[in-house]
């Protein structure tokens, strides 16, 4: 597909995701809140349909969009893993856990693996603390982890 059509479906998505929201009362909030739920990130573009639609300046959107930190302006990668580093998990070995996963995506800290597959981020709690500890891949939670465990889901991951 061509870079105009891609950037076509991209806008029609986000005006899509603008125009349906169920509220009573679309905000810039709103609407940044309905963008992010159908791409998983805020492109330059929704800024611009944003502004658009709400009949404000494009500052105006960005000064909201870059308050909340929930908000991601690069496409996230094809799954998400979340490592949780809570008290729970923490206690029960966590941070052995989350180097390795660190080096066998090759990802430092919070971000992207190099090709665009893995997006690893961190948790303070994915609620299931009894099972601790804990990891999830598009919020599907795989507990009770140990070294042979995380290496099994990071091959998942990768293939
Ligand atoms: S602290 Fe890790 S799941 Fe609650």
């Amino acid at each position: 597909m061509s870079e105009k059509h891609n950037s076509e479906k991209l806008r029609n998505i986000i005006k899509d995701s603008i125009s349906n929201q169920k509220r009573k009362t679309v905000t810039v909030l709103s609407s940044l809140l309905a963008v992010q739920d159908s791409l998983h990130y805020i492109p330059d573009e929704a800024i611009e349909e944003i502004s658009k639609h709400c009949k404000v300046t494009i500052n105006d959107v960005w000064s909201v969009a870059s308050f909340y930190t929930n908000f991601r302006f690069t496409p996230p990668g094809d799954k998400t893993l979340d490592v949780c580093w809570g008290p729970s998990c923490h206690i029960n070995g966590a941070q052995k856990l989350i180097n390795q996963a660190h080096d066998e995506l090759d990802i430092k800290g919070e971000g992207e693996s190099e090709d665009k597959k893995v997006t690893l981020r961190y948790s303070t709690c994915l609620g299931a603390c009894a099972q601790s500890p804990v990891f999830a891949i598009d919020h599907k939670m795989f507990g009770k982890l140990d070294e042979t465990k995380v290496t099994k889901i990071i091959n998942t991951l990768k293939n």
